[in-house]
């Protein structure tokens, strides 16, 4: 009598912890709502993130491709632009570069000797609502542009993901985005893309190749 006693207890507490684990599990769909909440969440974050495409480019007679209208980094540019849907800001110097290669040769040199950082004529706005910037500029002497560093020098980047782009001569990214990590603190720079100026001004169906494999590989197709 005293064992039935026994297992009818234990078969009232089980009964009561089914109760109690049903009661457990009722919270079970709360979780998969919030996991749901929180894949929304992520999903709007995603929408609400914007790329700004900043370039510096220069028109007139460049290096293997006579004078030109519109700058190699410039052609580029646009194209990025338009693949990716992003926002644009030229960098466009106070003092404009002249058209002959010789002369602007001359003066960048200089620009690089003493340091300068010669002035923008514009500001970038709402700079807080970008977290990706794809940075298109040339090689100048191995370097970036030092107008670049002004730019550089001039936003806050920490948080901002940085996809640099180069046209160049021969010199390919020269070293580049890890001038720009050292410059632009805080900023996740990614490996830059390099494309020749004479082959965006002669062949340019090849470079939008490059790019189209570059862009899908970051992840910055719109
Ligand atoms: C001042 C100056 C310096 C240059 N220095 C280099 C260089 O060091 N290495 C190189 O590969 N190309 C060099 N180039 C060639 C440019 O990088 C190339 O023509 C580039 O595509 C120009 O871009 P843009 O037309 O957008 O200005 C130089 C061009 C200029 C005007």
């Amino acid at each position: 009598m005293k064992k039935n006693m026994i297992m009818l207890a234990a078969l009232l507490i089980g009964l009561c912890g089914c109760g109690a684990n049903k009661a457990e599990e009722t919270p079970a769909p709360v979780e998969e709502k919030t996991a749901e909440t929180a894949e929304q969440t992520e999903e709007t974050a995603d929408a609400e993130k914007k790329a700004l495409l900043v370039y510096f480019s220069r028109a007139g007679e460049n290096w293997e491709v006579g004078v030109v209208e519109k700058g190699n980094t410039r052609i580029a540019a646009e194209y990025i632009a338009e693949t990716c849907g992003a926002d644009t800001f030229e960098i466009v110097p106070v003092n404009p570069y002249p058209s002959d290669y010789m002369e602007t040769v001359n003066i960048a040199d200089e620009e690089k000797k003493s340091g300068a950082r010669p002035e923008i004529s514009d500001t970038v706005t709402d700079w807080e609502s970008y977290d990706t910037i794809i940075l298109g500029y040339p090689i100048w002497h191995g370097d970036l542009p030092m107008i670049v560093y002004n730019f550089l020098e001039s936003y806050d980047f920490s948080g901002k993901m940085v996809y640099p782009f180069v046209t160049h001569g021969g010199s390919g990214l020269a070293g580049t985005p890890e001038r720009i990590r050292s410059t632009a603190a805080g900023a996740d720079v990614k490996d830059g893309l390099a494309l020749t100026g004479k082959t965006i001004q002669n062949d340019f169906d090849s470079v939008k190749a490059d790019i189209d494999t570059w862009l899908a590989d970051n992840g910055l197709v719109k």
